[in-house]
């Protein structure tokens, strides 16, 4: 039988839409914050396969959600590719050595070889997929990566930033080490996509949280052809496996028709009006969000958005979610009044 989640990504008429929210498996939820406990901390609980499933679950019994991503992060890709990751409390992701020419990217692992070092998140997965057949309840499991360009931000800058200085400063005076930079991180996400899906995962999302950081018309040649490139590698190979890509911020690419590659949903962040993605991208994929996700602060807010996005969409061709991650303090009965919200107003 096939996912009402998967059925929804390829446009097929379902009983309702189906709802989950970026970074739904988190701080947010005090059983989250029990198991990160237990763990010792975040990277722990990466590594630990039976607990990475266990948060991963979480959400589906507590929010109601009908799709779980996989817990992990975007950064454990850097990390296995020889970077040494360290998360500094209170400051967020940290790379002690961050990339500034030829030599330190050469010294990275790249290729087969990094990807086959990331056992753990295949560990976890075929965990989740067991658990997940046993459950019976057809809840779909969302795998992951961040897109190249995401990535080489943490790389070239050695932790978040505000105004990516540094990596710009590359983009435009050595776009030739930022192309060798992306071309690499490229080879190693398409490896781990592919071993992802064959662990298990029903569907996978590219994450391209820092687009916007990039001017519109260079968006294609530093992002998102790298992102389109990762997607025809899986769709060759696995045609049945659903591609979502979460480019933020990218209003203006999408309005100057830039937008093209062979994947079926794209992930509308919450600073994109719907109905100006519908126009543009509505007829060719499957669109997924996109609700402010400080909405999530008031309920009265939430339900104003979430039935303005229905009627936009219509009940068709389309995905609930937030148009970017969670946050932390949000209380728990607002994420459970949203996702109840969505199956109630789309209900057929
Ligand atoms: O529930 C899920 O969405 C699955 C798990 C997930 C995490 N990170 C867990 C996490 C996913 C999909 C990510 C992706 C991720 N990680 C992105 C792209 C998505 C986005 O939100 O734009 C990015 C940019 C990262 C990098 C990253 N990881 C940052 C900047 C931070 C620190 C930020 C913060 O909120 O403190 C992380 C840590 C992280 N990744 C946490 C979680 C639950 C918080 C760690 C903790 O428990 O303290």
């Amino acid at each position: 039988m096939s996912k009402i989640f998967v059925d929804a990504c390829f446009g097929k008429p379902t009983p309702y839409t189906p709802v989950w929210m970026m970074r739904q498996a988190g701080r947010y939820l005090p059983e989250y914050m029990k198991v990160r406990a237990e763990a010792g901390n975040f990277l722990n609980l990466c590594h630990d396969p039976e607990k990475a499933a266990e948060v991963t679950l979480q959400p589906l019994d507590i929010v109601g959600v009908d799709a779980a991503i996989l817990f992990s992060d975007i950064l454990v890709i850097p990390d296995e590719m020889g970077m040494d990751l360290s998360f500094v409390k209170g400051e967020g992701p940290k790379f002690s050595d961050p990339i500034t020419s030829q030599e330190d990217l050469d010294r990275l692992i790249g290729g087969e070889e990094a990807a086959d070092k990331l056992t753990y998140v295949y560990d976890t997965i075929k965990l989740l997929r067991k658990q997940l057949d046993e459950r019976g309840d057809e809840k779909a499991l969302i795998g992951f990566t961040g897109a190249p360009w995401t990535l080489a931000t943490y790389m070239i800058e050695g932790q978040g930033t505000k105004t990516y200085n540094i990596c710009k400063k590359m983009l435009y005076s050595n776009p030739e080490l930022l192309h060798n930079i992306l071309a690499k991180v490229t080879e190693v996400v398409k490896l781990y996509m592919e071993k992802q899906i064959q662990s298990g995962v029903d569907v996978v999302q590219i994450f391209d949280s820092w687009a916007s950081a990039i001017e519109p018309g260079k968006y294609d040649e530093f992002s998102w052809k790298y992102m389109v490139e990762i997607a025809e590698y899986l769709k060759e190979k696995y045609p049945h496996i659903p591609i979502i890509m979460f480019p933020k911020g990218v209003a203006s690419f999408i309005e100057r028709g830039l937008v093209y590659g062979n994947f079926d949903v794209f992930g509308v962040d919450w600073s994109t009006p719907m109905a100006m993605a519908k126009k543009y991208l509505g007829d060719k994929y499957v669109l997924q969000g996109n609700m402010e996700p400080c909405r999530l602060y008031s309920k009265e807010a939430t339900t104003t958005c979430v039935e303005v996005i229905q009627e936009t969409m219509g009940g068709e061709r389309h995905i609930f979610n937030l148009g970017h991650g969670i946050l932390p303090d949000v209380p728990v009965e607002n994420a459970i009044h949203f996702v109840k919200e969505c199956q109630r107003v789309s209900k057929k």
